[in-house]
């Protein structure tokens, strides 16, 4: 049985690899981007999340990641989130990569993250390119560097590169481990989705979690169905001799 293969490969893996998407922070109340409620649904990202929507219009784009960030600020990591952080604890080598702007895993305890679309609650000049943390909510909008220039949130946007050192660490973190973990996203974003082809031609096992079939879904050596916050601790869990509780839909 699937799930049982997967307990398996974690348990004996000295090093672990996670790319999380929207979907583990689903069961926090935060919406995911694409699917019937997502945000893509009722926003256009050309409006919001490129260089050009902020040149055209900053105000609105602030407005939006003010908006998103009074959401973030009232939810609370979930049970998703406190597996992958109780994970880290057991591995010798574990690496979060996460397209979440979120800080939901750090909130959940989780250390090595590697934020490859940046964070909602760090703040860049667009000016001096300095950066800083701001955790207030409402922001004062829109918000400026002490320098005089606009600030922007420091999340990627379509259209822009990844934080390179980030992006490096991710690579590395992606090619050198035994199990590569795939949760909550619809793996369609590039370059982020490129690193599950990575890792699987350097020989980890693949296992996703995911309430649907994804693009991945199909060559995962693991694909289970159904929430983050379920399936993970179910993962983790050492089973009792008889059969798990969970029984995934999608086993190969
Ligand atoms: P998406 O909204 O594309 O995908 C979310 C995924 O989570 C979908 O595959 C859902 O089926 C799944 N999902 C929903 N609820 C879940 C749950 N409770 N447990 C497990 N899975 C669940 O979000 P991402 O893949 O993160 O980029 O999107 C990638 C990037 O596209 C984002 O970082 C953002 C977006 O546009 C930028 O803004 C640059």
């Amino acid at each position: 049985m699937c799930l049982d293969k997967a307990r398996s490969w974690i348990e004996t893996a000295s090093s672990i690899t996670a790319l999380t998407g929207a979907g583990i922070s689903a069961e926090s109340g935060i919406p995911t981007f694409r699917g019937a409620t997502g945000l893509w649904k009722q926003f256009r990202p050309e409006d919001l999340a490129t260089p050009r929507a902020f040149a055209r219009n900053p105000e609105l784009v602030w407005q939006w990641y003010d908006w998103r960030r009074s959401l973030i600020h009232t939810a609370q990591p979930n049970a998703g989130h406190g597996a992958l952080s109780e994970l880290e604890t057991r591995v010798p080598r574990f690496t979060l990569i996460t397209q979440n702007v979120d800080g939901l895993h750090q909130r959940a305890g989780s250390r090595n993250v590697l934020e490859i679309h940046g964070s909602i609650w760090k703040l860049r000049c667009t000016k001096c390119r300095r950066q800083w943390h701001d955790m207030s909510v409402p922001l004062e909008l829109p918000p400026h560097c002490q320098c005089g220039a606009f600030a922007r949130p420091a999340v990627v946007w379509f259209g822009e590169g990844l934080p390179e050192d980030v992006w490096a660490a991710a690579g590395q973190a992606s090619t050198e481990c035994d199990v590569f973990l795939v949760v909550g996203t619809s793996a369609i974003v590039y370059p982020a989705a490129g690193l599950i082809d990575l890792a699987r031609a350097a020989g980890a096992k693949v296992i996703e979690v995911n309430v649907e079939r994804t693009a991945i879904s199909a060559y995962a050596d693991c694909a289970l169905t159904g929430p983050a916050g379920e399936v993970l601790p179910e993962l983790l869990r050492t089973p009792p001799s008889s059969a798990s509780r969970l029984a995934p839909e999608i086993e190969r």
